[in-house]
């Protein structure tokens, strides 16, 4: 009986490893151990020996049909195993970077760039100024008297006498701001560097405008300022229209509307035109506005007016970046819903 036994489980070994399936398995297990099986046939002659042969015999059936249940038993766990690799999908090499979804600049930081890009191309550099400003910088030496509207508390963000102020010195009594636009960078330019210069500065500034979807409180405007000898409108209108062009398309067009800002004489608003901003096409839309500085910012910033002359501008970033992408609502550019921002990528 033994060398049966034995013949039976090489031949049952020898086979298990090419079992690829649970019902491959099933027909396999049943062709030994099955109530028809060839292991089974032998169990079942045990009952015909004699009495005294019996308790042998039982002792080698117990023992091979332990190997037998330990054939199946790593049978069964292999097809579990690759079962299991099989739903997990390809193996991972846990030695790779981690995908991480790539990061885009933001819209308000897009339409920055093109423009301090094109400015910096004919010969302007960049300036900065604090977003926190005295009245003087952002009032008084712009030619906006104490008694001027636009210093109205209405749209203004005064800050408390108490406010502790390290870096931005002012005079005595004067209140510090939330500066309310970049022209604030004209002064502090003019009073650190030599004429002639040609300056852009692109920047933070606040209001306490109402938010809806044209206002914000908080926005950004870049203001340019160039400084040279018999600067006159014509330099200002070849500087605007490099700037539409270079924006909005090639067929872009400029028109200077007389207006009034104190530290600007002229004064205009720059409004623009091109056929190649889809629904907006064709329209006259309002960009912000500029003019030849007022002798009174030079006299402020120590500068003799009958020397020199300048053209300044001051344009909303939003704005810009609004009309060449079709945006509608200024308070997208703020909420930093991913499904917005990342249109711009
Ligand atoms: N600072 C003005 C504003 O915020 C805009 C402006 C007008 C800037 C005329 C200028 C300028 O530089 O020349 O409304």
């Amino acid at each position: 009986m033994e060398p049966q036994l034995t013949a039976l489980l090489a031949e049952a070994r020898a086979a298990a490893p090419a079992l690829a399936s649970r019902p491959e398995f099933e027909a396999f297990k049943a062709r030994y151990s099955g109530p028809k099986g060839a292991f089974t046939a032998v169990m079942k002659t045990v009952g015909a020996l004699p009495p005294a042969e019996r308790p042998i015999a039982g002792k080698l059936i117990n023992q091979f049909k332990q190997h037998f249940e330990a054939l199946y038993a790593d049978t069964i766990a292999r097809l579990e195993t690759a079962e299991l690799t099989a739903q997990l999908g390809p193996a991972i090499d846990p030695t790779l970077p981690a995908p991480s979804p790539t990061g885009l600049l933001h819209p308000l930081t897009q339409a920055r760039r093109e423009v301090c890009a094109l400015f910096r191309k004919v010969g302007f550099t960049l300036a900065d100024g604090p977003e926190l400003e005295t009245e003087w910088f952002n009032f008084d030496a712009l030619n906006t008297p104490a008694d001027h509207p636009a210093r109205n508390e209405q749209d203004t963000f005064y800050l408390p006498d108490s406010t502790p102020v390290g870096n931005v010195s002012r005079h005595a009594n004067e209140r510090f701001l939330l500066r309310s636009h970049t022209s604030t960078v004209q002064i502090r330019t003019l009073l650190r560097e030599k004429p002639p210069l040609r300056v852009l500065a692109p920047g933070r500034t606040f209001r306490r405008d109402n938010v809806d979807a044209t206002h914000s409180a908080n926005f950004h405007q870049v203001e340019g300022l160039c400084v040279d000898r018999r600067v006159t409108v014509v330099d200002l209108k070849a500087a605007v229209d490099y700037l539409v062009r270079g924006l909005f398309g090639p067929g872009a067009q400029t028109r200077l509307r007389p207006s009034f800002f104190p530290f600007t004489e002229p004064s205009f608003e720059l409004d623009f035109s091109s056929p190649d901003l889809g629904r907006l096409s064709n329209k006259w839309l309002e960009l912000g506005g500029c003019g030849l500085v007022d002798p009174e910012v030079f006299k402020a910033c120590n500068l003799n007016p009958d020397e020199w002359t300048g053209y300044a501008f001051g344009f909303g970033l939003e704005r810009i970046a609004m009309v060449r992408a079709g945006i509608d609502d200024i308070r997208h550019f703020f909420q930093n819903d991913l499904r917005f921002l990342r249109q711009f990528a």
